[in-house]
């Protein structure tokens, strides 16, 4: 999806971050209570401009900047996210970098005054052209996305569902649906399951259950496989 956050219609219990570590602001009602399922900002966290959805957490010193999160995802500590849609569900953990924006290499200065011009009082503006272009390279991911500690995701980068992304890996190309991924640049490493359980779990897509049946399916999640858990929910 495309467009500014702010404009697009947020489902239940999301809710929109306006500035950062505007989590007061971000409640529906002022002053109302925090229930368990409303999405948490960390003190030192911060999300500017960005869409969280119920159960989502971000850590201490993480700072998201544009994004959509779907619910249940977490990004904990130390980390960033710019410009990027997360699905629902996506681990996402310490020291990940995703989305760092690339410089004007094309221009006769690679540093940002050029565009970050107001902050060194060369211009009056910032380079608003400039700024959309790195916008109009998202990263993307689909739904129950593990991201490894210390991850790379590139601009313009696609994270298919159920996709695991290795420790330290930089990642430059999209990654298929259930794909396991590593090193630098990031090449597959094997897929987590055959083409028939990927299919399957697509079709399941328990990632859109509602909280109660996810409960009550938990014993499932915990004791049955990939395997069994298709044959037993298809
Ligand atoms: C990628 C990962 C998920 C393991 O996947 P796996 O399919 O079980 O991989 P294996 O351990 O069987 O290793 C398979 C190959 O991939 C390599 N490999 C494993 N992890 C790798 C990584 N992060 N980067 C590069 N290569 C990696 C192994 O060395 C092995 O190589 P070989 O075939 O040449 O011997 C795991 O190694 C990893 O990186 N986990 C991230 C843990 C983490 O960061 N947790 C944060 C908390 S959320």
């Amino acid at each position: 999806m495309t467009g500014r956050l702010q404009d697009r219609p947020l489902p239940p219990g999301y809710r929109y971050y306006g500035s950062k570590r505007d989590s007061a602001a971000a409640l529906p009602v002022e002053g109302a209570e925090v229930g368990p399922s409303e999405p948490n900002v960390h003190p030192e966290g911060s999300a500017h401009d960005c869409v969280l959805g119920p159960w989502v957490r971000v850590g201490a010193r993480t700072s998201l900047s544009e994004v959509w999160m779907g619910a249940y995802s977490y990004i904990v500590s130390d980390s960033s996210a710019t410009y990027s849609d997360i699905g629902k569900f996506c681990s996402i953990a310490r020291d990940v970098r995703i989305n760092p924006g690339n410089h004007p290499m094309w221009r006769a200065a690679l540093h940002h005054f050029s565009y970050r011009s107001v902050s060194y009082q060369l211009g009056e503006e910032d380079d608003h052209e400039f700024f959309e272009w790195r916008r109009s390279h998202r990263v993307v991911l689909g739904n129950d996305v593990w991201i490894g500690h210390g991850a790379t995701i590139l601009p313009g980068v696609t994270l298919g569902t159920g996709a695991a992304i290795g420790a330290g890996a930089v990642v430059s190309k999209d990654v298929p649906d259930f794909m396991i991924v590593g090193g630098v640049p990031a090449q597959p490493i094997r897929e987590r399951f055959p083409k028939e359980i990927q299919i399957g779990l697509k079709a399941i897509a328990w990632w859109n259950w509602d909280h109660e049946r996810i409960a009550a399916a938990l014993p499932d999640f915990r004791k049955l496989g990939a395997e069994a858990f298709v044959e037993k929910y298809a």
